[in-house]
């Protein structure tokens, strides 16, 4: 039974056994998709809309896009793979409200033309995004909320950033800033809710004055410099404060426990000395507690374990001394404990197991270190430190890879199955 048409049968179990293959296939190499990587083809028309276009664009905005070789076709509202731009839905034409650009090439060239008649836009942001700094249209300036510049742009001045005074959420990281200080930006704008300037080089001094409203800020990776002036602590809505990797010095505000909405903060990496405030045990919300490579100290104070939020807690490099007040139920319960790196700190090994690795000695009966760590040196707890971060991360992934493992296996089994019953097929098909 020699017939060249093809049995609609045998095609059906083809078409089976090619699913459950590619289906495993794209299983096994779950997260490092080799699938996803080979050039991203740019698809518009794929890509989900944001504004379904019930109006149509101004055309002077439409002319403007264009002009800035933001690729428009049909759907000038909608994210394309270098932009997103979303519209409003005013009538007869929609305006523009929000228009990013991500990852553009290098001969874009914003016109201040162009940009005049983009002033309808509420929401400017620039990823990646090298090109030159731009000339800001007054009226776009006043009518910005919120404007991000993340390693775009090369360089920003303060006196280009004091332009965006109605701003509520800024954020500038990986640019340079050429500025007095923060206050030059920050004291222009009237209602400043999330603030981000990180990673700027930005020099000076904290403000002395800063905006009730303001609920997040990170002024990290800086070169500010100076005391942490009280006046932070008044800031009641405060939830996420960071001021890592700068060379503040001096003492942290003993106020600091006003700050009672907090719940991520970090001042590590500077310059910091004298004790931790105890108005920190009335902080109600603390999640992640940094104050890392300082030279705080005294002794680690015992309310620390009393904060039932707390996950992650890094007090190492510092100059604390005394037993560590922590017993194994709270370091349990902590994703991320760091303590090493601080010399006369030690833990008691009647309550605590050296099974759990914290990088400090073991106290003798007067609650000091027994070995003095004259061998440990900086070098080495650095290999201790990333040493139980990597166990730490790898436990982690063998949870995570526990049920793709399980996935993999029955498509496994389900394509064996499948190739039996072909097996038979054309057993049965070849022996009539
Ligand atoms: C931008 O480029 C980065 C790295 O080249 C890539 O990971 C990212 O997906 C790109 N983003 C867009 C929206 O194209
Ligand atoms: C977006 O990509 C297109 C095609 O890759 C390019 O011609 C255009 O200049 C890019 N636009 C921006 C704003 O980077
Ligand atoms: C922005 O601020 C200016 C003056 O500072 C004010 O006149 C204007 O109404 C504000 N614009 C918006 C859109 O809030
Ligand atoms: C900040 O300054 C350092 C050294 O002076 C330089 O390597 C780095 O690129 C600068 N960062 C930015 C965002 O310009
Ligand atoms: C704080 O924000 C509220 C609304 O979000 C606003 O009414 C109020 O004027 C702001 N206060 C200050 C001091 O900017
Ligand atoms: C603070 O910022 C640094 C980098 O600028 C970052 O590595 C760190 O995770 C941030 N800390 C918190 C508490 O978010
Ligand atoms: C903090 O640093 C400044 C210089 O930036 C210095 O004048 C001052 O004495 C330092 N203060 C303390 C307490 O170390
Ligand atoms: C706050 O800290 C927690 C615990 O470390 C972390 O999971 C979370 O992402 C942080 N939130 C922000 C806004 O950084
Ligand atoms: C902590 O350091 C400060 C100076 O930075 C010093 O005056 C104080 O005596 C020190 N306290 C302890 C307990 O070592
Ligand atoms: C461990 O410390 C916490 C917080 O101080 C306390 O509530 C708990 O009862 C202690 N657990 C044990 C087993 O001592
Ligand atoms: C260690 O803990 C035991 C039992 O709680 C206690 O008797 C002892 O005094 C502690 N040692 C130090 C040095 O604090």
């Amino acid at each position: 039974m020699a017939s060249s048409s093809p049995d609609p049968f045998f095609l059906l179990i083809f078409l089976t056994l090619f699913l459950t293959i590619s289906t495993s296939n794209s299983l096994s190499s779950s997260s490092p998709s080799p699938l996803s990587s080979p050039s991203p083809k740019p698809s518009p028309i794929s890509t989900p809309r944001t504004h379904s276009s019930s109006s149509i664009l101004d055309p002077n905005q439409l002319k403007a896009l264009q002009s800035l070789n933001i690729p428009t076709g049909k759907t000038p509202c909608s994210p394309s793979h270098n932009t997103t731009t979303i519209c409003d839905s005013s009538t007869p034409f929609s305006h523009i409200v929000s228009l990013n650009f991500i990852n553009c090439s290098d001969d874009v060239a914003l016109s201040l033309t162009a940009l005049k008649s983009l002033s309808t836009v509420k929401d400017l942001g620039f990823y990646n995004c090298p090109i030159s700094p731009i000339r800001l249209p007054s009226q776009l300036a006043l009518n910005l909320k919120s404007f991000t510049c993340v390693s775009s742009l090369k360089k920003l001045t303060g006196v280009w950033l004091s332009k965006l005074v109605n701003v509520t959420d800024l954020t500038v990281s990986h640019v340079s800033i050429v500025a007095s200080g923060p206050s030059i930006i920050m004291n222009s704008i009237k209602n400043l809710h999330s603030v981000t300037i990180s990673n700027a080089n930005l020099t000076g001094y904290l403000p002395k004055h800063w905006h009730s409203n303001l609920s997040y800020v990170d002024l990290s990776g800086n070169k500010l410099k100076g005391r942490i002036p009280s006046s932070l602590t008044e800031l009641e809505n405060l939830v996420y404060l960071n001021l890592s990797s700068n060379s503040l010095n001096g003492t942290i505000p003993a106020s600091f426990g006003d700050l009672s909405s907090l719940q991520n903060v970090s001042l590590s990496s500077n310059s910091l000395s004298g004790s931790v405030p105890d108005s920190f045990a009335a902080i109600p919300r603390l999640v992640h507690l940094d104050l890392g490579s300082n030279q705080l100290n005294g002794t680690i104070p015992k309310f620390i374990s009393d904060m039932k939020g707390l996950k992650y807690l890094n007090l190492e490099r510092n100059n604390f001394h005394g037993v560590l007040p922590f017993n194994a139920s709270f370091i349990k319960k902590l994703a991320v404990l760091k303590v090493g790196g601080n010399s006369n700190l030690c833990y008691n090994h009647s309550t605590l197991s050296s099974k759990v690795k914290l990088g400090i000695a073991p106290c003798d009966k007067h609650g000091l270190p027994v070995s003095p760590p004259a061998s440990k040196d900086i070098s080495s707890d650095d290999t201790d430190d990333s040493d139980d971060y990597a166990d730490d991360e790898s436990q982690h992934q063998e949870h995570s890879h526990g049920p793709s493992k399980v996935v993999l296996g029955i498509s496994i089994a389900l394509s064996s199955i499948v190739f039996i019953i072909i097996f038979l097929i054309l057993l049965a098909k070849c022996c009539k």
